[in-house]
């Protein structure tokens, strides 16, 4: 059974256009999920129905094969511990006036997961490989690629089953990009992951497979392998050559 399944989802803000439409996706537990298109294509959208921030206007959506009605607390509250996020701009996400163990220990309280909160944190910063005094200091005192890190660490501190990570490299350089893939990478051997990003090379580093979303609508998916090595679509084939190969790098 998919950990969560749209179908026939679309989404529209307020009384708006849809801004997707028709989305058929399934995001299976161990395989990583790569989100790529245009800026406007709907990607932040997506991740934002996964997370329960916003609801589908039409089609349904489910949590292990159950409707994810607000109505059933049960299933919305497994759902809500399962995912959690980072996004992307490492300097507005974290709140400056929290210490960053406040900040890690965020979804645990919110979220009243029962967890020895001084262990949790201290094993979240360890896995971002941050040292233990980083928890009684402020994000202003980090770098771009450690308030990821800090971001990253709060993500995973309540080990949910999904994270998903919204453009989480684009505003770094490209020393600290890698650091933070082969970071996903260690840490997708715990937890699936959901990539959105306009970079289909980087998506392709860490996904098992791809969506490809033009304009709200998915126009091709399937194994990252296969996108890459045979785009089918037009639009694909435009992704690819527009976006420096990171893998050349890596
Ligand atoms: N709060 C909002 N109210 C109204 N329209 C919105 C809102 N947020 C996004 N949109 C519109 O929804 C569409 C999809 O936006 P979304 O942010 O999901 O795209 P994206 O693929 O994440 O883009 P980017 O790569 O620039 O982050 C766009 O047309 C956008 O203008
Ligand atoms: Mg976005």
């Amino acid at each position: 059974m998919s950990l969560i399944d749209l179908s026939a989802v679309s989404f529209a803000y307020g009384r708006g256009r849809n801004v997707l439409d028709g989305i058929d996706l399934k995001i299976e537990a161990g395989r990583n999920l790569g989100i790529v298109g245009e800026s406007g294509s709907g990607k932040t959208t997506i991740l934002r129905l996964l997370l329960g921030l916003a609801r589908p206007t039409a089609g349904r959506m489910t949590f292990r094969g159950e409707g994810l009605d607000p109505g059933n607390r049960a299933v919305m509250r497994g759902f809500r511990r399962a995912v959690q996020a980072v996004f992307q701009d490492p300097y507005s996400s974290l709140d400056p006036r929290q210490k960053v163990f406040d900040i890690v220990a965020e979804p645990l309280r919110s979220l009243k997961i029962d967890m020895d909160i001084d262990d949790a944190v201290a094993g979240a910063l360890a896995s971002v490989d941050l040292p233990p005094d980083a928890a009684r200091r402020y994000p202003h005192e980090f770098s771009g690629g450690q308030r990821q890190r800090i971001a990253i660490a709060r993500a995973i501190v309540s080990r949910p089953e999904l994270v998903l990570a919204d453009e989480v490299v684009s505003a770094l350089d490209l020393t600290t990009r890698i650091r933070i893939v082969d970071l996903l990478k260690t840490l997708s051997e715990r937890t699936t992951l959901v990539l959105v990003s306009h970079d289909i090379g980087f998506v392709a580093l860490l996904c098992h497979d791809l969506v490809i979303l033009e304009k709200g609508r998915i126009v091709e998916q399937g194994a990252a392998r296969d996108i890459l090595s045979a785009p089918q679509h037009p639009y694909t084939r435009r992704l690819l050559d527009s976006t420096p190969r990171l893998m050349d790098f890596a």
